[in-house]
This record gives C-alpha cells, sequence and structure tokens, in this order.
C-alpha cells in the first residue's frame, strides 16, 4: 500500500515538476536550433524548370532550366526528350514549370549539390497527354537519395483524384551527404511506361519543424511505443488545412470545408478582433515561416452553439491516405472563443480513425490560459489493407463527465504527413489493376494475329477499337461518378440542415422546367449578381412562387446558395419563406414564395408605380422592422442580415412586407455579446460607416441600413443619387442629406413631393428623429431593431388617428 502511494508521489512530482523543466530546456535548445536554421535557409534555393532552357523569372523568382544546366548530365539529356505543352492548356495554369516537361522512358539522374541540412523538395506534375502519348501510361518512380519518395506513382490517377490537371508532390527529406539525387524511373510493370516530370524545388527548412528534438515521446495510436529520431525519416506533405485560408512559406494551406465528412459542420469561430493577441505555448517550438503561420489561430471551427446537438454527433474530418504507412498527425489548437477562459468550460475529446487520442482536452487547462496557441502531435498507424487507399479521420466529441460549461469542442488546422518505412519507402508499388485485364484480353489476340491471316488482323484491330472506346468511356464514367459523388455530398449536408427547420422540399430540374417553361426569358422578374429570378407555378399549376437561379459556375453563387439554404430554419410572416430548393446539373436553385408586388423600390422611385400612401408606407417600415427584430432576436442565434436595402423588401399582394436575400447573412452566438469580424459585405449606400472602418459586424449595421431604407421611404429616392452640382455629376448618399437636412432643420425638405400634406407634423418630427439615430456614426449611438419597432408603432398610431380624424371631419 505505502509504497504504491510514494510511487504515486514521486510520478506527481515528475508530472508537475521535472516534466515542465524538461520541456523548457527542449524549447530552449529548439529556439537556438530553429533561430541557426533559418538563417542559412534562403540562400541555398533551387527552382528546376524542367524541360526548358536559360533562366527565367516568373512572378518574383527565379528559375533555372534543366537543359544544359549542371544538374544534368548530358547522357541524360539524351535518353528522354522535352516538351512545350501549354498552348494546349487553360490560362490558368502557371505557366512556369508547367508550360515545359521532361518526358522520361529510361532511368534518369537529376544531381544536386547541397550543404546538409533537411530539405524541402516540391515536384511539379501537369497530367496531360505529352506527344499524343496515353497519359495513364505515366507510371512510375521517384528517389531522392536512399529513400522512394513515388513509386508506382500516376500523375493521371492523382490529377482525377484531386480533380486538379496540375499540383505538386511535397516531402522532406533529411540529406546527409553534400549532394543529393533525385532518380525518375519509368515502371516496368506496365508496358510502354514513361515518366514526366514538369518541375522540381528544393530548399532547406529547420529541422525541428517536424521532427521533435531528439526521441521526444510521440503519443502513438498503435500497440508499441514509437520513438521518432530526426535521421530515420522522409516525410511527404499531404495535407494542410485550415478553417479559412492562410499561407507561409510551403504555401497555401488549404480550407477544411472540402474535407468534412459529418453532416454537421458546426460553425466558424471569426475572432480577427484587435487589439486579440495570440500568444504560443512554449512547450512546442513556434516558427511562423515554417509552421503554422499566425493567422491560423485566427479562426477555428466549433461544433455550434446548440449543445444539445453537439452531444449527438461527432464533428469529423477525413482525408484519403494509403495503408501500411504511419502519419504524423499535427493538430492546431486556439481557444479564441470570449466565453472560454477558465478551466473545465470547454472538454473535449479527438478520436483519429476511431481510436481515442485524446479523452480530455482542455484548452485552457493545458496550456494555462485562453488565446495561446498550441499544437499538438499524433503517430497513426494505418495498417496495410488490400485496399491501397484509405479514409483517415479526426473527430471531435464534447466530453461532459467532468460537466464543463459548454458541450463543444474547438480546432483550427489539421496537417497529416506521412512517415517514411523501415525500408526507405514513402510508396509501395502498386500495380494498376485495369492494365492488367488489358494484357490479358490483348494477348491471344496477338497469338491469333501471328499465325493465321489477315482476316484476324481486321479482327483484331477491330476489337482493339472497341477496347479503346471502352476503356476511354469507362474513364469519363469514373470522372463522371466523381462529380456525382460530390453532388450527392452537398445533397446530404442540406437535407441534414434543413431537417431541423420547417418542410423544405427538394426539387428535380424537370419540376423546375415545368415551372418556369425552361427558364423563358418573358418570365423573368428581377436580375442580381447571383442571376435571373424568374416567375414560376408549382404544385399543379396552383402556386405562383419566385425562382432563383445562380449563375453557373460563380463560386460566390455556391456560397449563398449554401448560406440561404442554411438560414431558412426560421418562420416569420415579415420573412420570405423558402420553399424548396433543386440541385441538379450544375443548376443552383432556390424557390421561394411569389412577392407579387415585388420590392419597395418599385413602389418609391423605380417604376411607375401607382404610390404608395404616407400611413402604407409607415406600415410597411413597422412590419419591416418586425422581420429584423425577428432576426435579431428571435431565433437562437443572432441573425445579421447584412444586406438591408429597400431592393430586398418585398411585398406581398397586401402589400405585407417580407425581407428577403440571405445571400450575406451571418450568424452571432447570443450569449457572446461580442461581434464578428469579417470582410466587408453588403450594398454601397446603406453601408455602415463603422463596419466598413473597422469591419467589426454587430446588428447595428443592420440597423444603420435600416435606417436609410426609413429615408429612402420618406423622401422617396434612391440611397445613391446623382445629383448635377455646378455642371458636375456627383454621387450623393441620402444618409448624408438626410443628417444635412436634420442639422439645417429643414427636414420638410426631405418629404417625397407626392406626400406633401400628407404627414402629421409630429409624426414626421418623431420618424426623422429615429432615422436619424439609426445613422449614428457610432454604432453604440444606434437604437436596437427592437427600440425602432415600438418608436415606428407609436408613429403608426399617431398618423392612424389623424386619418380618423380626418375622415370624421
Ligand atoms: C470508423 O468507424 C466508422 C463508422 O463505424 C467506419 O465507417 C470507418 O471505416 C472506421 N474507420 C476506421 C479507420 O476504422
Ligand atoms: C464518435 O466517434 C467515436 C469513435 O469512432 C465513436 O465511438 C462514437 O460512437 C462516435 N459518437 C457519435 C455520437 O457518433
Amino acid at each position: 500500500m505505502k509504497e504504491t502511494e510514494v510511487t504515486e508521489s514521486w510520478n506527481h512530482i515528475f508530472i508537475f515538476v521535472v516534466h515542465p523543466i524538461i520541456i523548457i530546456i527542449v524549447f530552449l535548445y529548439s529556439i537556438n536550433l530553429t533561430i541557426c536554421d533559418s538563417i542559412s535557409a534562403p540562400s541555398d534555393t533551387i527552382l528546376l524548370d524542367c524541360g526548358s532552357s536559360g533562366e527565367s523569372s516568373y512572378n518574383g523568382a527565379r528559375w533555372i532550366g534543366d537543359i544544359g544546366s549542371s544538374f544534368l548530365l548530358p547522357k541524360y539529356s539524351k535518353s528522354s526528350s522535352t516538351l512545350s505543352v501549354l498552348n494546349q492548356y487553360h490560362k490558368r495554369v502557371p505557366k512556369i514549370p508547367y508550360s515545359t516537361t521532361r518526358i522520361i522512358h529510361s532511368p534518369l539522374n537529376y544531381t544536386f549539390s547541397f550543404t546538409r541540412s533537411l530539405k524541402f523538395i516540391r515536384i511539379y506534375f501537369l497530367s496531360a497527354s505529352y506527344l499524343n502519348m496515353n497519359p495513364s501510361k505515366a507510371y512510375f518512380s521517384v528517389k531522392a537519395g536512399c529513400y522512394t519518395l513515388l513509386s508506382s506513382f500516376s500523375p493521371f490517377v492523382a490529377s482525377q483524384e484531386l480533380n486538379l490537371a496540375y499540383f505538386t508532390k511535397d516531402f522532406l527529406v533529411n540529406v546527409v551527404e553534400e549532394k543529393l539525387n533525385i532518380t525518375i524511373i519509368p515502371s516496368s510493370l506496365i508496358s510502354n511506361a514513361f515518366a514526366f516530370v514538369n518541375g522540381i524545388e528544393i530548399f532547406s527548412v529547420p529541422s525541428t519543424i517536424y521532427f521533435p528534438v531528439s526521441n521526444f515521446h510521440v503519443p502513438y495510436l498503435g500497440h508499441q511505443e514509437l520513438n521518432i529520431s530526426d535521421h530515420q525519416y522522409a516525410l511527404e506533405m499531404l495535407y494542410r488545412v485550415s478553417i479559412h485560408e492562410v499561407e507561409n512559406v510551403f504555401g497555401a494551406w488549404v480550407e477544411d470545408s472540402g474535407y468534412l465528412y459529418s453532416s454537421l459542420h458546426g460553425s466558424v469561430l471569426d475572432s480577427r478582433i484587435r487589439p486579440l493577441s495570440i500568444t504560443y505555448n512554449t512547450s512546442t517550438s513556434f516558427d511562423f515561416n515554417y509552421s503554422a503561420p499566425e493567422e491560423l489561430y485566427w479562426i477555428a471551427r466549433t461544433m455550434g452553439s446548440n449543445q444539445d446537438a453537439n452531444m449527438e454527433y461527432n464533428l469529423t474530418w477525413s482525408f484519403p491516405v494509403d495503408s501500411g504507412f504511419k502519419y504524423l498527425v499535427r493538430l492546431h489548437f486556439c481557444e479564441i472563443s470570449m466565453e472560454v477562459t477558465k478551466v473545465n468550460q470547454r472538454v473535449f475529446k479527438v478520436y483519429i480513425n476511431n481510436q481515442t487520442a485524446e479523452e480530455r482536452m482542455d484548452l485552457v487547462a493545458l496550456v494555462g490560459a485562453p488565446f495561446v496557441a498550441f499544437y499538438k502531435d499524433y503517430v497513426v498507424m494505418v495498417p496495410r489493407e488490400s485496399e491501397r487507399r484509405r479514409n483517415m479521420s479526426i473527430a471531435l466529441h464534447p466530453n461532459i463527465a467532468s460537466k464543463p460549461k459548454f458541450a463543444d469542442a474547438i480546432l483550427n488546422g489539421i496537417e497529416i504527413i506521412k512517415l517514411s518505412d523501415s525500408n526507405f519507402n514513402l510508396a509501395v508499388s502498386f500495380p494498376l489493376k485495369e492494365e492488367h485485364q488489358k494484357k490479358k484480353r490483348k494477348a491471344p489476340l496477338v497469338i491469333v494475329l501471328a499465325c493465321t491471316s489477315a482476316v484476324a488482323f481486321a479482327l483484331f484491330i477491330a476489337i482493339y477499337v472497341l477496347i479503346h472506346q471502352s476503356c476511354k468511356k469507362q474513364n469519363r464514367e469514373n470522372l463522371q461518378v466523381l462529380s456525382l459523388n460530390a453532388t450527392r455530398e452537398n445533397y446530404k449536408n442540406m437535407q441534414v440542415k434543413m431537417t431541423s427547420g420547417h418542410q423544405c422540399y427538394q426539387f428535380t430540374l424537370a419540376e423546375i422546367n415545368i415551372a418556369t417553361d425552361n427558364f423563358k426569358e418573358d418570365q423573368v422578374i428581377g436580375e442580381g449578381g447571383f442571376g435571373k429570378v424568374y416567375k414560376g407555378i408549382i404544385n399543379d399549376g396552383v402556386t405562383p412562387c419566385a425562382i432563383k437561379r445562380c449563375k453557373k459556375g460563380s463560386h460566390q453563387g455556391f456560397k449563398e446558395f449554401q448560406n440561404e439554404i442554411s438560414f431558412f430554419t426560421f418562420c416569420h410572416l415579415n420573412v420570405v419563406s423558402l420553399i424548396g430548393f433543386c440541385q441538379e446539373e450544375n443548376e443552383l436553385i432556390l424557390v421561394y414564395e411569389y412577392m407579387a408586388n415585388g420590392s419597395l423600390c418599385d413602389h418609391l422611385y423605380k417604376k411607375q408605380n401607382q404610390p404608395l400612401s404616407w400611413n402604407q408606407r409607415l406600415k410597411i417600415c413597422v412590419g419591416a422592422a418586425r422581420g429584423l427584430h425577428y432576426l435579431h432576436t428571435g431565433t437562437r442565434q443572432s441573425i445579421i442580415h447584412r444586406d438591408i436595402k429597400s431592393a430586398n423588401i418585398l411585398l406581398d399582394h397586401h402589400l405585407v412586407p417580407k425581407i428577403s436575400d440571405f445571400g450575406l447573412s451571418r450568424i452571432i452566438p447570443f450569449s457572446s455579446h461580442t461581434h464578428v469580424t469579417t470582410e466587408v459585405k453588403g450594398t454601397f449606400g446603406y453601408l455602415d460607416p463603422e463596419y466598413y472602418k473597422r469591419r467589426k459586424l454587430t446588428e447595428k449595421s443592420d440597423v444603420y441600413s435600416f435606417g436609410v431604407v426609413l429615408f429612402e421611404v420618406l423622401c422617396g429616392r434612391p440611397a445613391v443619387k446623382r445629383v448635377e452640382v455646378e455642371e458636375q455629376s456627383e454621387k450623393v448618399g441620402l444618409a448624408e442629406w438626410a443628417l444635412h437636412c436634420h442639422q439645417c432643420r429643414s427636414i420638410e425638405h426631405l418629404v417625397d413631393a407626392k406626400l406633401e400634406g400628407k404627414i402629421r407634423s409630429d409624426c414626421l418630427v418623431a420618424f426623422v428623429e429615429i432615422g436619424i439615430q439609426c445613422l449614428s456614426h457610432r454604432s453604440v449611438e444606434r437604437p436596437t431593431m427592437g427600440d425602432v419597432l415600438s418608436k415606428l408603432e407609436d408613429i403608426l398610431s399617431l398618423q392612424e388617428s389623424f386619418e380618423d380624424q380626418e375622415i370624421t371631419m
């Protein structure tokens, strides 16, 4: 009994006293190493443009052609050929190094002389049919020193998997000699295989970025313990994923949304609030250029504010990897929520490949404070299986065993790095399946050809053509399957999102075609940046609806489409309802209830409509204010519309106003009482000046825009108007004009000529007053939508009593 207690207390001493000291020592040591290494880094960069000659400058970098260079022995120049390719390709393909290539039919060596250090090696590939050779015959290995970087590698297959015509493969290799050979070997597994390479980039990097300093223990999700020491491994940098795009010396990190696997995607916590200062955990060495850039920690993905829903799912990312290798998984964390500042407020589990990597991840407890950036490494074995590719999953789930304040989880970035195996391989050779089948089918035909007549020869030709075509077709089908799956994935996400709200119907494209008479031009009722809006009839020709068709290929359109769908989980008389959507054959279509009277601006100045009475205008303002107040406060989270304007306030056949267009809307969690910082979006003339200057988005930005709408209603003129001032055309903002008139006590100049004599003077004063308050430069001085609403209701009842009097008189 006693003995165990003694050992336990020694354990405690180790954990709390000795361990931190070791960490600090290791840290100091690594800083030292990092500084030394980074000084030597830039001097030995090589950018080799394969298949070209001389030097060329591109995007600020100096590339050297491999023809006649010291890196390639003359004998290799003879056994390979070079080719220019770009003219067949899209303008978006970077000219260097992709416009030239070296085609290789027998093993070829590039030799580089170097200082010894850890090298980053990037190899550039553009999959194309070079010299009309079948791109699927490009099948080869690449070695760097004793390491096999690629084996049985098919750029054609890789480019299909990535859905990119050009791409790079990135490696880290510890070079222990003063030179490095990069050898490219066409595969012997298939006949007439060739190799090609478009470019090679090499530079030195600090040795500590991924290799922990000497035998540092890394948690290993497998059965045995694992020690990594720095020169037994070569690495392939497979995935560097962040929540928003960031960049470091190795290039851009990719947004995580393409790898999200769970049906729910949580929410993005954006805390680019200045002065937000992130500090760095001292137990991991940070070098912003080489490891994660600082911006990575500014934005995180959390599970979302619906804590009951969080308990029901794992926030999961999934990455295809090769089976039979170990991977270094580096997870980046930073607690950036204003609410989570103490221990036991956000505690979660981390699973990697369904194994528990962390049972109790409490960032504040782990690093001692919020706003501390931190990463943690895990080594994961993915066992060899019959399937070459497998998915590596990373999942987060709340741990509520100790009753933390929030049932939530948070993550800022993921890196997945493949480790070479004990035979210095980063890849194993895997024969292409189809190739074997092809050979089998061809062999008997060749025999027939050899021993019989020209009839058989003709037969051979015929069958060959058939096979060839069917292969081509199969390839096309494979591509289709790929894109179909992607669409299905999108459907799945949307459907899950929508089940939480009211019923939303998924239309087929055929139904939409019928509803709009094949998108007939005379059915167009509106047009915007996203595309056209058509009037349609659904439900067997009874219910009118508005059908918004996003422009094809617009990335912005797709984002706004998703946004619209995810925001339509609420239902209010003064908010336009979404009836359904359609996503088919590259079409993104939203179907809304039909608003017979079009937009508010049509009635104020845009079209020759019967002018609205002051009473009608007040009622519209009250209704719109109700809708906006509901968005700000009536749902679980506060929704900021971000694009309030008279064109987005629609009127039904009874002139009931409804707020529409949620393409730019953002959610702000209630409890946070903060704002989000974002890119400035909205419409000129309605844009909150404070939001514009500081990118600080709050509900008050909508209040400002609503103030502009109030003056549009009063003045009957647009938010921005061209006026002739001393023979010059100038754009004058309605907001400034209103403020000017208010200051000069000449508010009667603001009144629409059509309303003259129709407005009670105390109503006018009160209306201008609330409008001016909405336009306050400082957001804190603006009223809330609730205040605006009750003020407008008072003005309306005052006006109504006035009109009643008029009638009785
Ligand atoms: C993890 O579990 C899921 C669901 O049971 C399964 O589909 C997936 O293949 C598993 N992954 C691994 C690596 O075992
Ligand atoms: C989350 O993932 C773990 C590991 O795969 C699994 O055991 C657990 O059941 C999952 N939880 C939910 C709610 O899906």
